[in-house]
């Protein structure tokens, strides 16, 4: 069995067993996961994307003014890197792309349309889950690097999480290094339900595929159908909780292994948690970023942070 395969099999197991039962979020993104989240940034209810692209073209110079000269910029989760085509224009001086996904399909594809239309820009692709350790590539190791994490994907980690992931990004990006964060905002839980519970079905698509690929990839016996998708903001914790809960009592076979559903019981498949600038930036100095500037689009529903490592 591949490496990731195998990964994957653990932490299905894993999750499945533990109580309550969760699914890790990075499992969302495969091809057709992928697929479905870009559907996601064009909804007229899901404001992140169209947010921070505003904030993205409007702040762009300012923005570029926290780049390091000559930087090799490595973005994390790039997907479709469709926010990097925003800022490209204002970044002339940058002397590479890293663009880092779990969703290798995607990462190729796009990889091929940048560098179609940014024939200068050497880009070069890093297919791997960003939690982990990684090494960037040689070409870059005596350029000035900047980080890029647009779309709040970092409000999917656990705030600990979130420290420790800007730590370990310290390290891979270097002394001196900057990083330009999206981070979604506290904002009338009316707005974020409606944003993770679209009228036309696509985030509960996109939270049910999470079922299709453990039952494809993984021979599972599950089946997608006994399962709905279950979103609500969670207003102690600041976050979206995404669900999926079992419509039926029933059994799931992964592996040899049986996880019992109750009627109603529920798996949780992810967290968005949401933030104010001034929370952010005490988190990330508690990383090791100083907070040298940040942006809001014209509503306030959503930031983007210029830090510089400390380290
Ligand atoms: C919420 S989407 C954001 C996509 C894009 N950056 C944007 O702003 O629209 C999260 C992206 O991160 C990738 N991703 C999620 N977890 C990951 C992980 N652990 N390692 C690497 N990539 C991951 C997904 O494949 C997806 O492209």
């Amino acid at each position: 069995m591949h490496d990731d395969t195998t990964r994957f099999m653990a932490d299905v197991i894993e999750g499945l067993g533990a109580s309550p039962k969760r699914l890790p979020p990075k499992y969302f993104y495969d091809a057709a996961g992928s697929a479905l989240f870009l559907d996601i940034t064009r909804l007229d209810e899901y404001y992140v994307t169209r947010a921070e692209l505003e904030i993205l073209g409007r702040y762009a110079t300012d923005i570029a003014s926290h780049v390091p000269a000559g930087a090799v910029l490595v973005e994390f989760g790039s997907g479709a890197s469709t926010k990097i085509r925003k800022l490209l224009d204002a970044l002339p001086r940058l002397t590479g792309y890293v663009p880092v996904d779990i969703s290798v399909e995607l990462l190729a594809q796009e990889a091929d349309e940048l560098h179609r239309d940014f024939p200068a820009l050497p880009v070069w692709p890093i297919a791997t889950d960003f939690t982990t350790e990684f090494a960037l590539p040689a070409a870059a190791t005596h350029s000035p690097k900047v980080g890029f994490f647009p779309g709040s994907t970092i409000g999917n980690f656990e705030p600990h999480e979130a420290e420790h992931f800007l730590a370990c990004a310290a390290h891979t990006l270097g002394p001196g290094s900057a990083f330009i964060v999206g981070v979604d905002l506290e904002k009338s839980p009316a707005t974020l339900h409606a944003a993770y519970n679209d009228a036309a079905g696509i985030t509960a698509r996109f939270n049910l595929n999470m079922l299709t690929r453990i039952r494809r990839e993984l021979d599972a016996h599950i089946d997608p159908q006994g399962f709905r998708h279950h979103a609500f903001y969670n207003t102690d914790a600041r976050r979206i909780e995404m669900h999926l809960v079992a419509t039926r009592a029933q059994t799931v076979h992964v592996d040899g292994h049986s996880f019992q559903f109750a009627d109603g019981e529920s798996i949780h498949t992810e967290n968005s948690y949401k933030y104010t600038p001034a929370r952010f930036a005490e988190l990330a100095a508690r990383a090791g970023w100083q907070t040298e500037a940040s942006w809001t689009d014209a509503q306030g529903l959503m930031s983007v942070h210029a830090l510089r490592c400390r380290c």
